[in-house]
């Protein structure tokens, strides 16, 4: 019996492994780079409700307002497996917000109760079709 659970008890470790290990492989990641110096990424994942779901995006301050966002949106379009992205930012960054209209995202929701203490927007965007040529 003890035995039994022993082994019971590692598989759900084993299990476990396998999940942290798969998890953390899971978030991609899209670096911009300027003399050598990483100047901004955005992450992603692609198993959030089988949607891809920016997590992150952070371009450093003496890079802002040059599009570098603008790209890094349209590299995770080129490669999604999914047409639906998703976004989020928090309800008091004004600037991120206007950033994803200006991405052509749309309102989806918000997220209330996390511990930063204010809301989450979520943001939807339908990728259109890739061309074949
Ligand atoms: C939000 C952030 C990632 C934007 O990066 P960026 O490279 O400067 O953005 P882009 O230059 O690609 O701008 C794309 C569009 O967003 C909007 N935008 C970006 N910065 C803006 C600002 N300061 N004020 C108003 N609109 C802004 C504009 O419509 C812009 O298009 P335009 O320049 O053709 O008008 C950057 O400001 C940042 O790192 N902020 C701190 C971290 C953060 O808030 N991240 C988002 C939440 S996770």
């Amino acid at each position: 019996m003890a035995l039994e659970q022993r082994v019971a008890s590692e598989r759900v470790t084993d299990a476990r492994a396998r999940y942290v290990a798969h998890g953390a492989a899971t978030p991609e990641l899209v670096v911009a780079e300027a003399d050598g110096q990483i100047v901004g990424f955005l992450a992603y994942r692609t198993d959030w409700f089988q949607c891809t779901f920016v997590t992150l995006v952070v371009v450093r301050e003496d890079y802002r307002r040059k599009g570098i966002a603008r790209e890094f949106y349209k590299s995770v379009e080129a490669v999604s497996p999914t047409p639906r992205l998703y976004s989020s930012t928090e309800e008091t960054n004004a600037v991120s917000i206007q950033m994803h209209r200006a991405l052509g995202f749309q309102p989806s929701g918000h997220i209330d109760n996390l511990p930063q203490g204010v809301r989450e927007l979520l943001f939807y965007k339908r990728i259109p079709p890739r061309s074949l040529g």
